[in-house]
C-alpha cells in the first residue's frame, strides 16, 4: 500500500546548491531509486542521478542517504519509517558534476597508477595455471564492483583533499592485496609497494571501508591488515635479520632455495611461476639496515601525518558499537539513542 513520503535531495553543481523538499508517493517494495526515478518522472525532471542494473551490480548509483554512503537501488524504503525524511546527497569525496552525479575520476587514475597483473616471463596468456585454492583465496576481492563508496568513506581522503595524490583507497588496497595473493604475478614487492607508493602507512585500519562495502569484502581484516603485517614482519623478524648474519649473500639470493638458474626464469618470479613450493617453504627476506648498522624505523613511522579522524580529536577505541555512524548524525543523537544507530 503507498504511502507520501518526505525526501530532502540536495540539488546543485560545483557552483554550489541546496537541500530541497519533496513529497513524494512510495510504493510497498521499492527502493531509494525508484523513488528517484519516479521524482525525475512526476516533479523535477532534470534531477541528475547515475545508475544503470538496479540491481547492485553496477556500482554506480552511488549516494549518501542520511549520511550513510550507499547504493540508492540495494537501499529499501522500509527501512526508514514513514514520518522520516529522507535526506539524499551526493559522494562527499568526490566533485560534485551535478545534483547527485560526482566526478569519480580519481579513482580511474588511482586504478592507473596501480600496477598491473605482471605475468611471468615464457608463459603465454592461456598457458597461466592456477590451483582453485589460489583462486578461491582471493576470490572475496574480485567481488568488487567498483562503487566507490570505501574510497567515499575513508576519512584519510573525505575531508582532505591535499591526500589525494598520496593515497589510492581501500579499493585499490584489495587490487594491491588480490595480485598479492596471485601465485603467477612476478612483482614481488606488492605491499611493500602499497606501504611506499599508495599510501597504506596513510589507514590507521577503523574499518569504515568495511562497513560501507556492499559487497561484504572484508577490506581491512583480510587485505589492508594482512599486508601490513607482512611488510611489518619482514623488516623486523629477529629470525630474518639473524639468517641475514648466518647466511651468505648468495644463500640468501636463492641458491640455497631452489630459485635460481634451474628454473630459467628472470629474477624476481615466484612461487608457482618459479616452480617453488609456496611461501612458507622459502627463505624469509632480510631487511635492510641504515648506514649506522640499525633497522629503519619509516615503515612504521610513516613520514606524512595522517588526516584528523572525522569523529573528533576526542574520540576513543575501541569505538563504541565499531559502526559507521556519519559525523553530523552521531552530533544530531541524543546519548539514549546512541545504541540504536549500529548498521
Ligand atoms: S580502514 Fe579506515 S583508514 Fe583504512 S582504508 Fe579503510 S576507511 Fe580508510
Ligand atoms: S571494495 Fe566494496 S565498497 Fe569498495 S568499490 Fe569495491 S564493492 Fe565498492
Ligand atoms: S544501479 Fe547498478 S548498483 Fe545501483
Amino acid at each position: 500500500m503507498g504511502s507520501t513520503r518526505k525526501f530532502r535531495v540536495w540539488r546543485g553543481d560545483e557552483n554550489g546548491g541546496d537541500l530541497q523538499d519533496f513529497q513524494v508517493e512510495v510504493n510497498e517494495g521499492e527502493v531509494v531509486l525508484d523513488v528517484i526515478h519516479r521524482l525525475q518522472a512526476t516533479q523535477t525532471p532534470d534531477l541528475a542521478c547515475r545508475w544503470n542494473c538496479k540491481a547492485g551490480k553496477c556500482g554506480s548509483c552511488s549516494m549518501e542517504i542520511n549520511g550513510m554512503p550507499k547504493l540508492g537501488c540495494m537501499t529499501r524504503m522500509s527501512t526508514f519509517t514513514e514520518d522520516e525524511t529522507v535526506t539524499i546527497t551526493p559522494l562527499r569525496t568526490f566533485p560534485v558534476i551535478r545534483d547527485l552525479v560526482t566526478d569519480v575520476s580519481y579513482n580511474y587514475e588511482k586504478a592507473r597508477e596501480t600496477p598491473a597483473f605482471a605475468p611471468p616471463a615464457g608463459v603465454a596468456p592461456g598457458d597461466y595455471r592456477m590451483q582453485q585454492v589460489d583462486v578461491e583465496r582471493s576470490q572475496e576481492f574480485r567481488k568488487c564492483i567498483e562503487c566507490f563508496l570505501c574510497q567515499n568513506t575513508c576519512h584519510v581522503v573525505r575531508d582532505h583533499e591535499e591526500n589525494k595524490p598520496e593515497f589510492s583507497g581501500p579499493r585499490y588496497f584489495i587490487r594491491a592485496a588480490e595480485l598479492d595473493m596471485h601465485p603467477l604475478d612476478a612483482k614481488t614487492d606488492r605491499k611493500e609497494y602499497a606501504q611506499a607508493s599508495m599510501g597504506m602507512g596513510y589507514c590507521n585500519i577503523t574499518k569504515c571501508c568495511t562497513e560501507v562495502c556492499p559487497e561484504h569484502i572484508k577490506i581491512t581484516d583480510n587485505a589492508i591488515i594482512p599486508m601490513k603485517e607482512r611488510v611489518i614482519d619482514r623488516k623486523f623478524d629477529p629470525l630474518v635479520w639473524l639468517g641475514r648474519k648466518i647466511l651468505r649473500r648468495d644463500q640468501l639470493n636463492g641458491q640455497g632455495q631452489g630459485l635460481d638458474a634451474p628454473s630459467g626464469k628472470p629474477a624476481g618470479v615466484t612461487g608457482h611461476a618459479k616452480g617453488v613450493g609456496p611461501t612458507s617453504a622459502r627463505l624469509p627476506e632480510p631487511p635492510d639496515l641504515q648506514e649506522d648498522g640499525k633497522l629503519a624505523l619509516t615503515e612504521i613511522t610513516f613520514d606524512r601525518p595522517a588526516a584528523p579522524s572525522p569523529f573528533g580529536e576526542d574520540v576513543s577505541f575501541p569505538m563504541r558499537g565499531t559502526s559507521y555512524v556519519h559525523p553530523d548524525r552521531q552530533r544530531e543523537t541524543s546519548p539514549e539513542d546512541e545504541g540504536t544507530q549500529a548498521h
